[in-house]
C-alpha cells in the first residue's frame, strides 16, 4: 500500500473574493540556477512555496549550495560549488533541472546532467540546448544516460533557433554571459520569465540587450556579482484563477498580478463573455451569462499559452456552442481530454486539436491527474460540475500551485484533500 494524497471538491459554488497570486514557478527556477554563475549570498523574494522548488533547492544542496527558505524570502549562499552533477533522481522528477547545465559548464568548464527523458505527455527533446552549447565550443558526449559537458572556456557565437524554446534560450543566455566575447540569440524566447531572467543577469553584471524581443545581444563578461531578485507573478497561476471565477460563474479579483503578462489569456476571456477590469497590480473579472465558445490555438509569447490550454479546454467544455483548441506547441499535450470526458465533457481530439462541443452541465466523478496542467484543468471542471469530484494523484498540482486548495477555499470553493491508500 502506498498513501497518497487526492482533492476532493463538491462543485457548483459561484466563487467570490479576492485571491493574492504567488511569484512565478518558471520565473525562479533558472533564476535559483543563475546562482551557480558567482560565489556569494543571493537573496530572493516572492519564491513561491512549490514542489519543484523545493526539488530546485535539493539540487542545488547536491552541487554543494546552501539555499534556506524562510516563508517566501529565499537566501542562496556558495563559495564555489563542490559537486557538479545534477543526478538522475531529481532530474526525472523536474525538467528544469536542465537549467543547471549552462552555468555549471560556463562557469567551472565541466557539468554532468542527468538526461531529462519523456514527460507525462510525450518527448520533450532537449537537443537545442545541446547543439547550441556546442557551437560555443563546448565538448558533449551522452554517458549512461548524463549529458557530460567540458570546456575550457565557452566562446561567444551566433545562435539562430529553428524553434523558440524558453529552456534553450535560458541555458545558452546563461552560458553565454560568462562566454569569451559576444554572442547573438536570435529566434529567442520572449516570455516575460525569459526578461526576468535577464533582468536578473544583469542585475549581477551581465551584458545583454534585447530582453523581450527574439534577438538577444550578449558581451561575455570575466565575472559576475551575486544579486538580488523580486521574482515576478506567476501568469499562470494568475491565468488558472481567472478560469475559476469564469466557469462557476462567478467573480475573482487577483492581486499581485501583473496583466501585462496575460494578454492573450484575458482577451480570450472576453471574447467569452467575461467582464475584466485591470489595474497596475490587479485583475477583476466578473462572468457575464452563459460562457461563449472561443477558439485557441497555443503560441509562444506574446500568444496564448500551452500552460493555460487544458484549463481553457474544461471552460470551454461548459461553453453555449463548440470551439476548437489546437496546441501547437506540445502536439501530444492531452491527457486530461480523458479525464474531462468521464465529467461529462464532449471532446473529440484529432491529433493536436480537439473539438469542444460544450454542455450544459458536467457531473462529479472520480478522476485522475496526469501532470500538472492537466491536474488544474480537472480542479477547474470539478469546481463547476454538480456533485462531487475526487481528483487522485494530485501530488502533480503541487509542483506548480501553491497552496491551491486554501486560495480556492478563500474563494468560497467546497475543496479538501484527504490521503488515500493505494494498493500497489
Ligand atoms: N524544443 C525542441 N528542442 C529543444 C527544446 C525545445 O524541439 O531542445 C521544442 C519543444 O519540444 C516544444 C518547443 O520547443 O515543442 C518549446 O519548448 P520549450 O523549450 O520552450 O519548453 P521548456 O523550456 O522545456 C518551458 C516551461 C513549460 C512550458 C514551455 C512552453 C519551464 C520550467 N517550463 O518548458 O512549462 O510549457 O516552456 O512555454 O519554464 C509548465 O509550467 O507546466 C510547463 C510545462
Amino acid at each position: 500500500m502506498i498513501q497518497m494524497d487526492k482533492i476532493i471538491i463538491r462543485g457548483g459554488r459561484k466563487l467570490k473574493g479576492t485571491v493574492s497570486v504567488s511569484g512565478s514557478k518558471n520565473a525562479v527556477l533558472p533564476i535559483m540556477c543563475a546562482a551557480l554563475l558567482a560565489d556569494g549570498q543571493y537573496t530572493l523574494t516572492r519564491v513561491p512555496s512549490l514542489k519543484d522548488v523545493d526539488t530546485m533547492k535539493r539540487l542545488l544542496a547536491c552541487l554543494g549550495v546552501s539555499v534556506e527558505t524562510d516563508e517566501h524570502t529565499m537566501v542562496i549562499k556558495h563559495q564555489g560549488v563542490s559537486e557538479y552533477e545534477a543526478p538522475y533522481n531529481l532530474v526525472k522528477t523536474m525538467r528544469a533541472s536542465i537549467y543547471a547545465l549552462g552555468p555549471l559548464l560556463t562557469r567551472y568548464g565541466y557539468a554532468k546532467v542527468s538526461m531529462p527523458g519523456g514527460c507525462a505527455w510525450g518527448p520533450r527533446p532537449i537537443n537545442l540546448h545541446i547543439e547550441n552549447l556546442k557551437k560555443m565550443g563546448a565538448k558533449i558526449d551522452l554517458e549512461k544516460g548524463y549529458i557530460v559537458a567540458r570546456t575550457k572556456r565557452l566562446k561567444g557565437t551566433r545562435i539562430v533557433f529553428d524553434v523558440s524554446s524558453v529552456g534553450a534560450t535560458g541555458n545558452c543566455l546563461m552560458a553565454a554571459v560568462l562566454a569569451k566575447g559576444s554572442s547573438i540569440i536570435e529566434n529567442a524566447a520572449r516570455e516575460p520569465e525569459i526578461i526576468a531572467l535577464a533582468t536578473f543577469l544583469n542585475t549581477m553584471g551581465a551584458r545583454i540587450q534585447g530582453a523581450g524581443t527574439d534577438k538577444l545581444e550578449i558581451q561575455g563578461v570575466d565575472s559576475l556579482q551575486p544579486a538580488d531578485a523580486h521574482i515576478i507573478p506567476d501568469r499562470i497561476e494568475a491565468g488558472t484563477f481567472l478560469i475559476a471565477g469564469m466557469i462557476t460563474a462567478g467573480e475573482v479579483r487577483l492581486q499581485d498580478v501583473e496583466s501585462g503578462n496575460l494578454t492573450a489569456v484575458l482577451e480570450k476571456l472576453q471574447e467569452a463573455g467575461a467582464h475584466i477590469q485591470t489595474g497596475d497590480d490587479y485583475i477583476h473579472l466578473r462572468s457575464c451569462g452563459r460562457i461563449r465558445p472561443v477558439d485557441v490555438t497555443t503560441a509562444v509569447y506574446p500568444g496564448f499559452p500551452t500552460d493555460m490550454q487544458a484549463q481553457w479546454m474544461a471552460l470551454m467544455s461548459l461553453a453555449g456552442g463548440s470551439s476548437v483548441i489546437t496546441d501547437t506547441i506540445y502536439l501530444d499535450r492531452f491527457t486530461h481530454v480523458a479525464e474531462l470526458r468521464r465529467l461529462g465533457a464532449d471532446i473529440i481530439l484529432d491529433h493536436n486539436t480537439a473539438l469542444v462541443r460544450g454542455v450544459d452541465h458536467l457531473s462529479g466523478a472520480p478522476v485522475m491527474s496526469t501532470d500538472l496542467r492537466a491536474s488544474a484543468s480537472l480542479i477547474l471542471a470539478g469546481l463547476a460540475a454538480k456533485g462531487q469530484t475526487d481528483i487522485s494523484r494530485v501530488y502533480h498540482i503541487d509542483r506548480g500551485y501553491e497552496s491551491i486548495e486554501k486560495k480556492l477555499r478563500m474563494l468560497g470553493a467546497d475543496i479538501q484533500r484527504d490521503t488515500e491508500k493505494l494498493a500497489v
